[in-house]
């Protein structure tokens, strides 16, 4: 059974009170990161019941989906919250996600889930390593102390995912017989989804409800989608993200850094998208 270990970290750690309002509030990239980060992660709970569903049955991993993954996301969800709330107050931040949720959950199927449990790891671990990429790339690219703080302790709690998720993984590698090419194509279709799919939909609503008349106007929202692409693929270390998505595969060193350079290619173009 994974370690019932307390939670690394608590919003009360945070000193909101200590943010330098008047100079964080008119970053408007600032405060579509902070916000679109908050819905995502405040939908996680839809993913857990998919994922719950599939591994019915397998004790351990339902029991740490449950109290461990699924409640550091939504703690996750909860503290950006708290922060666009604090920084923000104007913001309607509950009508805004009602709205996102609607359009978020038809994302959410089942049918999305890959083939077989093992395969379905692999993918959780591309997913924590996009996740994890992400909040240590927030992290290098914000100014604002309490954010920074933030984003790291979220990196952190999704770092320690991607390992639980890995060793799940080669408990059903074995159980499954799965060999290297499928879960290399699994590994590939699931970077390739690691898109801009949620944060655009978060985008939207975020702009329905803070700039109404600009909501559906599209280059608008292009620009800002590209401006926080931007801030996010000028902070993100390629070769660090590469290493985690490589690791199911296991390959020989050899293999491994032969193929590094085109992958790691690959990986600064999915994050820029
Ligand atoms: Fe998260
Ligand atoms: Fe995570």
């Amino acid at each position: 059974m994974p370690a019932c270990n307390p939670p690394r970290w608590k919003i009360s750690d945070l000193d909101f009170s200590s943010i330098a309002l008047d100079r964080v509030r008119s970053d408007e990239t600032h405060f579509y990161l902070a916000c679109s980060a908050s819905f995502v992660e405040s939908g996680s709970d839809l993913y857990t019941r998919n994922l719950v569903d599939l591994f019915a049955g397998d004790d351990e991993v339902t029991t740490w989906l449950r109290e461990h993954w699924e409640a550091e996301e939504l703690q996750h969800g909860r503290a950006l919250r708290a922060y666009v709330q604090h920084v923000w107050p104007e913001f309607d931040w509950e009508s805004a996600f009602r709205g996102f949720l609607e359009e978020y959950s038809t994302y959410c199927k089942v049918e999305l889930l890959a083939p077989t449990r093992g395969l379905e790891m692999s993918a959780r671990c591309v997913v924590e390593t996009g996740t994890a990429t992400y909040y240590r790339a927030l992290a290098r690219g914000t100014r604002e102390p309490v954010f920074r703080d933030l984003a790291t302790h979220i990196a952190n709690d999704e770092v320690s995912h991607y390992k639980q998720f890995f060793r799940f993984f080669r408990r059903y590698r074995e159980q499954e017989g799965l060999g290297r090419t499928r879960v290399m194509r699994t590994l590939a279709r699931r970077t390739w989804e690691l898109r801009s799919e949620d944060a655009d939909c978060a985008i939207r609503h975020i702009a329905k409800a803070r700039a109404p008349e600009r909501a559906e106007d599209a280059r608008y929202l292009r620009e800002m989608s590209s401006r926080m692409g931007r801030t996010v693929g000028r902070n993100i270390s390629p070769g660090t993200a590469l290493k985690m998505l490589m690791r199911p595969l296991e390959l020989p060193r050899r293999v491994e850094a032969a193929v590094q350079f085109p992958i790691e290619q690959f990986m600064t173009r999915v994050f820029l998208r």
